[in-house]
């Protein structure tokens, strides 16, 4: 998908720098995301995939460089604005991270009431449809530590999704699932973006999943975007460490 030349993009990485003590992690990530657009963000574990994803939604602030969300630098936010630009996203974190002491169902409705909604009956109901996109409804009253590690990866999607927001950005959303699953996951950010015109930014190790759902596909490696691209591009790249990576080989040979 395209913007017309006069809208910025919807979110817009400049020149992006990161370092942890002496390691460095971003060095100068530029990436434009438009509306509507599923982004796919590959790349090698350790590149920074999960790093660059925090910046996006403001958790973790820059050395260098900069993120704007139509049009305007995240850092130049006030804190006023920085809450309601994050209501605007949902973001499923790698580890799904939910509240130990919360139901599913308690976990699922809690950016929601952080967002002002207190209705028994609707809290239910956006609850009750967020569950069953991931096919969770008949879990709504476990216990986190009772579940699988898929099912709390699916609880953390239907939290990152109920509050409805523009842009959903998942971190390995099907890391660890069944193809089954798998491939309802991939349904669901499909319809997100069909009937919804969400924006999604999708990391992935599952190479399945990135030629079902991408529009586009970036690769980060050695702290940069070194690839951008279609997936049929990247299927037809002549660069071997991509060939490589598609095909999950290492290059060791026995
Ligand atoms: N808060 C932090 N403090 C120190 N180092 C960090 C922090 N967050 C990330 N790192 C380091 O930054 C590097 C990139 O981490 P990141 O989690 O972004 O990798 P990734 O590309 O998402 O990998 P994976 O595919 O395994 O999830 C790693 O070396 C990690 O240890
Ligand atoms: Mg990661």
């Amino acid at each position: 998908m395209t913007e017309t030349d006069s809208s910025p993009p919807f979110i817009r990485v400049t020149g992006l720098r990161k370092s942890f003590g002496t390691q460095k992690i971003l060095q100068g990530v530029d990436l434009d995301i438009c509306h509507g657009e599923t982004l796919v963000l590959i790349g090698p574990s350790g590149e920074g995939k999960s790093v660059l994803l925090k910046h996006i939604i403001g958790l973790l602030h820059p050395d260098g460089g900069q993120v704007e969300l139509d049009g305007v630098n995240l850092s130049e936010m006030s804190e006023r604005q920085l809450l309601v630009a994050r209501r605007r996203m949902g973001y499923l974190f790698q580890n799904a991270a939910l509240f130990a002491s919360l139901t599913v169902a308690e976990n699922v409705a809690f950016p929601l009431r952080e967002a002002g909604v207190r209705d028994p009956g609707v809290l239910a109901e956006r609850v009750h449809e967020a569950l069953d996109l991931v096919e969770l409804s008949a879990h709504k009253d476990k216990m986190p530590i009772n579940l699988s590690g898929g099912m709390r990866k699916r609880v953390g999607i239907a939290r990152a999704i109920i509050t409805r927001p523009e842009c959903i950005l998942y971190d390995e959303p099907t890391a660890g699932l069944d193809p089954v699953v798998t491939d309802v996951i991939d349904h669901m950010i499909q319809r997100m973006q069909k009937h919804f015109r969400v924006t999604s930014v999708v990391i992935t190790h599952d190479m399945n999943s990135v030629f079902r759902i991408a529009d586009r596909v970036v690769m980060l490696k050695n702290g940069v975007v070194s690839f951008n691209g279609t997936p049929e591009q990247l299927r037809g790249s002549p660069d071997p460490e991509i060939q490589n990576f598609i095909a999950g080989r290492s290059g060791i040979t026995a």
